[in-house]
């Protein structure tokens, strides 16, 4: 039972979940409070009430995507909210000039034009379908498989990764240096790079290909090296933070609600009632629930793999998490005794076929889907929930709740419409 393992580990947290679960049961009581004065005055006139009047059950449901996550990680990276150390990471999240090739830009794969993704079913070069950027700032876990535990650590692992920037850290350093916007914007927000960055060679992909240079320095300048560049990253990831969703009139009524009782989403007929199939009968919030419509967790939807040699799964994506230089356990994480939910988790084969629920705000926008781009639109993904034709057959480890729906097409329809509106 994948989704319930995740939810006992976190609640065993007990600073971070007594208070959220408290919170849940607050929100619960005051959602109850709130809409008590609309039982009262407002139901009797409602004898011809329209299918789209929301109903003190629709409310409550709804006011569950006002939680908030239970840990908010942007607090590991002091420099999120300096204008300074944006403007840096705004200028290299679109420079050529980073990656190896000096042809990739974050640009490339996350381009503004197409919703911060690609539109590919998988990004050039990989088997990965590319998430749009927005509300990332508090997110838990990085990529489908959670590789990162923050966002900064998301950008060191795209700079180093074969299949996006390919390129050491230290070269990344010095095509920094080397260009005068990047190199003057740097050094404004995280002071004066390194001296020794001048003298790495501006090209090795990986430690090794540098080791004569990397070998040369002592323990103190490699260390200002990793510092350096984390804060590189830190400026990107500044950035990114600040990214938004498309307009969203459903999830813009959902945030009026915080601070107005009277605020409430309008829906038509077929998006509230796929509203109530999301939130009711087809048991999405299982797992799409909170302000993004995500756990932020991993669970196995059974999709079965396209390749047998593709393992990247949440299993395999813990353990590269466990090893990396640049996790919340580093030095790096600047709220050290606030953030560390990364030494809580286990790689534990109940995470075998398991991704990161997506949020699914603005995903009428963002096709294809899944973390392979398998579906090409909303309807697909509606039809494999609701039938689960193809599906794997739960491993030896694996117990999987989800069980085929058999929505009728009109109910298939409906759920389709409301996930357009978000
Ligand atoms: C070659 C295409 C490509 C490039 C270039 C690229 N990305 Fe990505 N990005 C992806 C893919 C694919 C994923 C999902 C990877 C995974 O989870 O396995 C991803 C994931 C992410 C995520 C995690 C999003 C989430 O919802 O968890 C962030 C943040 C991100 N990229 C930021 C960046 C930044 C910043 C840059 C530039 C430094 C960049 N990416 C460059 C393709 C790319
Ligand atoms: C057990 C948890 C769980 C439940 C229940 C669940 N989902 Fe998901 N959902 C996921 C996960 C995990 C993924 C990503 C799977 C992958 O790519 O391997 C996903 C992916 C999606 C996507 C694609 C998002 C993207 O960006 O590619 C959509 C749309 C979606 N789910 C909608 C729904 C709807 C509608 C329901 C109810 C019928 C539902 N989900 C029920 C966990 C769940």
């Amino acid at each position: 039972m994948a989704w319930s393992f995740s939810a006992l580990r976190l609640r065993s947290n007990s600073d971070i979940c007594g208070w959220s679960s408290m919170k849940t049961v607050m929100q619960f009581g005051w959602a109850i409070l709130l809409a008590l004065p609309w039982i009262v005055t407002a139901s009797p006139a409602m004898g011809e009430a329209t299918d789209t009047t929301l109903t003190a059950e629709d409310l409550a449901q709804i006011r569950t995507m006002l939680r908030d996550v239970p840990v908010d990680v942007s607090g590991s990276n002091r420099h999120v909210d300096d204008p300074d150390a944006i403007a840096f990471g705004r200028e290299a999240f679109f420079s050529h000039v980073l990656s190896r090739n000096r042809e990739t830009a974050c640009v490339t794969c996350h381009d503004p034009a197409r919703h911060w993704t690609d539109a590919r079913d998988v990004a050039i070069g990989g088997t990965r379908n590319t998430p749009p950027l927005w509300n990332l700032r508090g997110a838990l876990w990085m990529g489908w498989t959670g590789r990162a535990d923050s966002l900064w650590a998301q950008v060191a692992r795209v700079v180093e990764n074969e299949r996006e920037f390919s390129i050491f850290r230290a070269s990344f350093l010095r095509r920094i240096v080397d260009d005068s916007v990047l190199r003057d914007r740097y050094e404004v927000a995280f002071g004066t790079m390194p001296a020794h960055v001048r003298t790495a060679p501006s090209d090795c992909g990986n430690a090794t290909e540098c080791r004569s240079w990397w070998d040369g320095l002592s323990i103190v300048e490699r260390d200002a090296i990793d510092t350096a560049f984390i804060d590189a990253c830190k400026g990107i990831s500044a950035f990114v933070a600040g990214i938004k969703p498309p307009r969203s009139r459903f999830f813009e009524m959902v945030e009026r609600m915080r601070d107005d009782a009277a605020a409430q989403p309008q829906m038509d007929a077929r998006e509230l009632r796929g509203f109530r199939l999301f939130s009711g009968k087809a048991g999405c919030t299982m797992c799409h629930h909170g302000s993004t419509l995500s756990d932020g967790e991993f669970h196995n939807i059974r999709l079965r793999r396209r390749s047998a040699d593709d393992e990247d799964d949440r299993y395999a994506g813990l353990i590269t998490l466990r090893d990396s230089d640049f996790n919340l356990l580093s030095r790096h994480n600047d709220a050290p005794d606030r953030v560390r939910h990364t030494g809580y988790v286990r790689p534990d084969y109940t995470f075998l076929n398991s991704f990161r629920t997506p949020s699914l705000t603005g995903i009428g926008h963002t096709a294809p889907y899944m973390h392979d781009g398998r579906f090409a639109t909303l309807a697909e993904v509606v039809d494999y929930y609701s039938e689960f034709k193809g599906a794997a057959e739960a491993g030896h480890h694996e117990t999987v709740l989800l069980k085929p729906l058999f929505l009728s097409p009109q109910e298939k329809a409906d759920l389709v419409a409301f996930l357009g509106a978000l």
